[in-house]
């Protein structure tokens, strides 16, 4: 009988196209789902090049597949990936490999890891990400924990991940649940651009009336330059999309209603957990929760409505203000996420190589960008960068594009158009280059309601004033 090297539990979009994916790099593959009719479309969907099966029960599934067997799931996070793991591990022996290439939550993986481990089983968290078409032509893929699996996975990772100057973006991403956290905290950077696009699309549709036609332009031209990325493209693209209900475009027909499945808040509430600040992630967070409140903003919008816009003098300018704005604001997003890794690896001994991270992250994932070599640069001088605003070549873009994140946020302010992740940008940068911060004015308050003490500047220990009775 033929034994397949790998299995797949999980033919939805992403399982499918990741089989495909692994199947048409000359690997052979079994797949399970618990819907029968995606497990009966698996082997009619395949090319004459793939050696592809279809299973219909686990014990099918799992006596196809050669030992060590490695198993990928791909099903959605929480309860489905516990689910799973309590049929199939009855079935596994020693030495097998269970890989979860889903968006697990790393604390859930934490957990898998141990339950396993006590079962003689590898277990592995793995982000995948690029969506559909990254599935199947080339994810950016972010495996860690147990090294002798990640060994053995090692080359079919390589073969079937997104390339850049011949590289694989595929690498190690740290010890026990590390890959899942890289890939979180690629999401929460993910919302934190999406967040600050939206922002630039506004400013110039409300704030310089420019129309779709006009918008595909510009998105296209930032496209062709420095701020060449997925997300740019995709949004040029967009804005070309005609609708095909009614006569406009569609994204005019699209409720200003934003979902979200979890990552971006799981970032934001770990840093908060470890102590790292990352405002324009949480304010992207947020404001997917506040767009949800279309029936007040509505009513609010009715009630404050003397909001009168004045456009720029200059529209080019203009254009060209909120392009730089939008570069610097999304670099300021990618340094606080990868500020987090860093902070993360030490708290949880993760051992991330944050080289490697920016490395693999510059092709096949959501946030792929031509700024993530400039990173990929500075943590090649230096592995232990603790923020990548403290690079020399870093900080020369940033002195390059400052005014224009500063005029592009105050002509927001003025004209009354929302940019919270524009805002939050400009703040957190202001305050990090700040070296001394008001902070001692609200040290002194703390001490003085509470007794909770302060440092000084000039002597070192820990000190307590009775400020009532100094000031009576
Ligand atoms: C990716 C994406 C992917 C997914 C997001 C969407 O890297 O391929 O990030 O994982 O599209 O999780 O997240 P929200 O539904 O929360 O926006």
């Amino acid at each position: 009988m033929e034994r397949y090297n790998y299995g797949m539990i999980g033919l939805g979009v992403m399982g499918r196209n990741l089989l495909y994916n692994i199947a048409d790099n000359g690997f052979s593959i079994a797949g399970f789902d618990l819907d029968e009719e995606k497990v009966k479309e698996l082997e009619g969907g395949a090319t004459a090049n793939m050696t592809v099966k279809g299973t219909a029960s686990l014990e099918d599934f799992v006596s196809a597949l050669e030992t060590p067997r490695k198993i990928i799931l791909m099903v959605p996070a929480g309860k489905p990936v516990d689910a799973v793991l309590g049929n199939i591990t009855p079935l596994l022996s020693k030495g097998d490999i269970v890989i979860d290439a889903g968006n697990s939550y790393f604390k859930d993986t934490d957990r898998r890891i141990a339950d396993l481990a006590s079962k003689d089983l590898h277990f592995m968290g793995m982000g995948v990400s690029g969506g559909e078409k990254g599935a199947r032509r080339g994810p950016s893929i972010m495996p860690g924990g147990d090294l002798e699996a990640f060994n053995l996975l090692q080359p079919m990772l390589e073969s079937i991940s997104a390339k850049v100057d011949n590289e694989a973006c595929t690498a190690y991403m740290g010890k026990g649940s590390a890959g899942n956290y890289v890939k979180m905290v690629h999401n929460g950077i993910e919302y934190a651009i999406m967040q600050l696009i939206s922002e630039a699309y506004d400013l110039l549709k409300r704030g310089a009336n420019l129309n779709n036609d006009q918008l595909y332009e510009v998105f296209k031209e930032w496209n062709n330059g420095e701020m060449n990325s997925f997300l740019i493209e995709i949004t040029r693209d967009i804005f070309k999309q005609k609708d095909s209900l009614t006569e406009g475009y569609l994204v005019d027909q699209i409720l200003d209603k934003a979902g979200a499945k979890g990552t971006g808040k799981w970032t934001s509430e770990q840093a908060m957990e470890i102590g790292v600040s990352i405002p324009t992630i949480d304010i992207a967070v947020t404001s997917r929760i506040l767009s949800a409140y279309k029936e007040e903003r509505i009513k609010a919008s009715q009630l404050y409505s003397e909001k009168q816009i004045t456009n720029p003098e200059n529209t080019e300018l203009f254009i060209k203000e909120v392009g730089d704005a939008l570069f610097l604001a999304s670099l300021i997003s990618y340094a606080q996420g990868l500020a987090l890794l860093v902070k993360a690896s030490e708290e949880y001994q993760f051992e991330i190589p944050l080289k490697d991270v920016v490395k693999i992250w510059r092709g096949g994932c959501i946030i792929r960008s031509v700024l993530l070599e400039k990173f990929y640069v500075a943590y090649s001088k230096d592995s232990n960068l603790s923020n990548i605003l403290l690079d020399q070549d870093i900080s020369v873009i940033v002195k390059e594009k400052i005014s224009s994140l500063r005029k592009t946020a105050a002509f927001a302010a003025s004209n009354g158009i929302s940019s919270l992740g524009i805002q939050t940008a400009l703040g957190y940068f202001d305050a990090y280059t700040t070296e001394s911060l008001p902070v001692n004015l609200i040290q002194a308050q703390r001490d003085y309601f509470g007794a909770h003490t302060y440092q000084r500047i000039d002597r070192e220990g820990v000190f307590h004033t009775s400020w009532e009775s100094t000031n009576n």
